[in-house]
């Protein structure tokens, strides 16, 4: 088994250009580069893990996988951007513990995603939380800006949230600082319009990153790897884009609390599809909403969701510019369906190599590509894998049967 053995820095090779040779996160060593992106599975009943999820990812973890990574867990209630998500609390231990010893023996290292959804919270009865006060549309309310005291209070839950995640045997935590979740909304100039000391400058504005990535590291230590997923553009105008959010990353590299970071774009908020690419399910996001919703949503959802043409890589050309301003470990991130391209990807100096509908489409891709078949990915970036996070994320191609963590009549 490779998956939480600590390495000495010095006996692991960071150069080697096989996908499939043993990899280096911290101190944690991985049996591969190709790492399963999150993908909230939406199967967290009584935000807790279930069956179903731990099956979702006994599934990806025996298809071969270096490492998966279970999302979102919500840091605190207030925190929470969808129903049905894990909140890190004492009771959820014995449930992260079963999935992690699951992901265990089929030899793979579980990560799992953590943050507070801020103004891409959709809690019902109660405001979501932003840096300033704004119009949320999944709350159809205006936030509240976050005080001194939220921000302390935060940056703990996220500490100890880790800590859960720890207690539970999870090899790493990533932290979510990306899609206009609250981290990434301090990030973003066109979100943050505070003029206190968490607002401004674009040193203001990663403050609360790196306070939180601080206090995760002094919770956790060595115990455990630390990412973080992190907007290198919003997607939107005046949103965060890379000549700041290079900035961002120099700063948390500086303050070396980071094992890696995992690039990605777009915000949850304001322009989903630059996260995705490819086609704009508008029809089957309109069936997620309840009737006078569903009319309003086909008639406005295009205008709402502009698409993307699908590229292979189609975050490589920005990823480049951070590969070249920093020295960390850097993970790949946004379609990559083939195996060249991780391949490409760790020439270029990439450590590791995240997929997130790929793996959906083919929780065995990895294995499948091991063998010798090299054929690329059948996931045809439809996005109609995306609505399903409402009632257990899937693939819509995959047979009723063969979905990981469905049953026969799901
Ligand atoms: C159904 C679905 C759910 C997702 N949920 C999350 C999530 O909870 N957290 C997150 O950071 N990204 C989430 N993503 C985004 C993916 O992690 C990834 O950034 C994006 O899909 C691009 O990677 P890909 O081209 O390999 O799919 C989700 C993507 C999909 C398709
Ligand atoms: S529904 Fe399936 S084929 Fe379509 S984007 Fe999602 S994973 Fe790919």
């Amino acid at each position: 088994m490779t998956y939480g053995v600590r390495v000495p820095q010095e006996t692991a090779d960071p150069t080697a250009a096989d996908p499939f040779s043993a990899a280096r996160l911290g101190s944690l060593r991985l049996r591969n580069h190709l790492v399963k992106a999150a993908t909230f599975e939406g199967m967290a009943a009584g935000n807790l893990v279930t069956d179903r999820l731990v099956s979702f990812h006994r599934a990806v973890a025996a298809g071969g996988v270096g490492m998966t990574t279970l999302a979102y867990l919500a840091v605190s209630p207030d925190g929470q951007g969808a129903p049905n998500e894990i909140v890190l609390r004492p009771e959820a231990v014995p449930g992260l513990r079963r999935l992690a010893e699951a992901v265990h023996a089929e030899g793979a290292a579980v990560s799992g995603q953590i943050g507070h959804a801020g103004p891409v919270g959709a809690v019902r009865g109660r405001p979501s939380l932003a840096p300033s006060r704004q119009f949320a549309p999944a709350a159809m309310r205006f936030t509240r800006a976050v005080t001194e005291d939220d921000i302390a209070r935060i940056t703990a839950d996220f500490a100890r949230g880790a800590l859960v995640l720890a207690e539970a045997g999870f090899d790493a935590v990533e932290l979510h600082f990306g899609h206009s979740y609250l981290v990434s909304a301090f990030l973003s100039p066109a979100l943050n319009h505070r003029q206190d000391r968490w607002g401004g400058s674009i040193v203001n504005r990663a403050a609360f990153a790196r306070q939180v990535a601080g206090a995760v590291r002094s919770a956790v230590g060595g115990s455990m790897a630390v990412l973080a997923k992190l907007n290198m553009a919003d997607g939107f105008r005046g949103g965060l884009w890379i000549d700041e959010s290079v900035e961002v990353a120099k700063l948390l590299e500086a303050d070396g609390h980071l094992d890696a970071l995992v690039l990605s774009g777009g915000s949850s908020l304001r322009n989903p599809m630059y996260l995705f690419r490819g086609d704009a399910p508008v029809e089957e996001m309109a069936r997620a909403f309840p009737p006078p919703v569903r009319a309003v949503f086909r008639v406005v959802g295009h205008r709402l969701f502009p698409t993307y043409p699908f590229e292979e890589a189609y975050f490589l050309p920005l990823a480049r510019q951070f590969r070249r301003a920093l020295s960390m470990p850097l993970v790949l991130l946004g379609g990559v369906n083939r195996l060249d391209t991780v391949g490409r990807a760790m020439g270029e100096g990439f450590e590791l190599v995240a997929m997130a509908r790929a793996l959906l489409r083919e929780p065995g891709l990895v294995r499948r590509w091991r063998d010798g078949d090299r054929a690329e990915s059948l996931c045809i970036h439809c996005n109609k894998c995306v609505p399903t996070i409402y009632r257990g994320t899937h693939c819509v191609l995959v047979a009723p049967g063969d979905r990981p963590g469905h049953g026969p009549t799901d």
